[in-house]
């Protein structure tokens, strides 16, 4: 159980309490699955633990090559110690092969390659669903300047990059992901940063031998145990011991 302490935010998959030291923030990584703007939920015993140690992979390799994160340590099995961050509302969305709502708006069967990652945007707001939204839309009512949308955009292709050369080590296709994007403030000067997390709660990954889906598409399409899915991924990076396979208590190797 997680001391008491402040609370700052809870959200679906996630909760912030204060941090130690001003500018920082403890997120705490629940085992809720939520699909389809929360219509379907379950608990996944053991999924927060994974996800807490896939996002801290993920943005510490990010932070190692230079890309920004919020990241700055993993504290225990389901908490890591981030900055604190003023968030950009929106979802920024990287795609290199056709799944999902692509496939379904615009009639392209999934597994379809596409030319070249493509980047979407879509406003965070439960009430409305998450729409789309365009960068004129992002301009004109002021979620984020053109300077940043060339960041947002820049930061997704270099996570593209680095994530999907990552996934393609270990036999795993980045079909696609999300990533949330934030603002830190340094005087008065301001950068972007990735923040949130980067889990396969927020990508589609597929085995590239086989086609099975490790991601949480196993859940939003009853495909099998989510766990089972995300356990194998951290397996194959490195995250658990190859012979872990009590997927409720995952062990950590360090
Ligand atoms: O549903 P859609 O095909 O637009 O999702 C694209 C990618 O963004 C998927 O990897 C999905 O898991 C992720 N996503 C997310 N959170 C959302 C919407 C999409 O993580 N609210």
């Amino acid at each position: 159980m997680a001391p008491r302490r402040t609370k700052v935010y809870e959200g679906k998959a996630k909760i912030l309490y204060e941090g130690p030291e001003p500018g920082t923030l403890i997120q705490y990584f629940k085992d809720d699955a939520t699909a389809f703007n929360a219509q379907k939920k379950d608990v996944i015993e053991g999924k927060g633990v994974l996800n807490n140690r896939l996002s801290e992979f993920f943005m510490s390799g990010l932070n190692a090559i230079g890309v920004p994160t919020h990241f700055i340590r993993r504290l225990n099995m389901r908490e890591q110690l981030i900055r604190s961050v003023e968030m950009i509302p929106l979802e920024v969305v990287v795609r290199n092969y056709a799944a999902g709502s692509i496939s379904k708006r615009l009639g392209i069967e999934e597994g379809t390659a596409l030319p070249r990652p493509i980047v979407e945007f879509y406003y965070k707001d439960d009430a409305l669903g998450d729409p789309m939204v365009s960068e004129e839309h992002i301009i004109a009512f002021g979620w984020a300047s053109q300077q940043d949308l060339d960041d947002m955009v820049a930061l997704g292709l270099r996570v593209n990059d680095f994530m999907s050369g990552v996934m393609m080590g270990v036999g795993i296709r980045l079909v696609d992901f999300k990533i949330e994007i934030g603002r830190i403030w340094e005087n008065d000067y301001q950068r972007l940063v990735v923040a949130d997390e980067i889990s396969p709660d927020s990508c589609r990954l597929w085995d590239i031998e086989t086609g099975r889906k490790l991601d949480k598409d196993v859940f939003r399409r009853d495909l099998g145990n989510l766990a089972d899915a995300y356990t194998e991924v951290a397996r194959r990076l490195g995250v658990l011991p190859r012979n872990a396979n009590n997927v409720t208590k995952p062990t950590l190797i360090n």
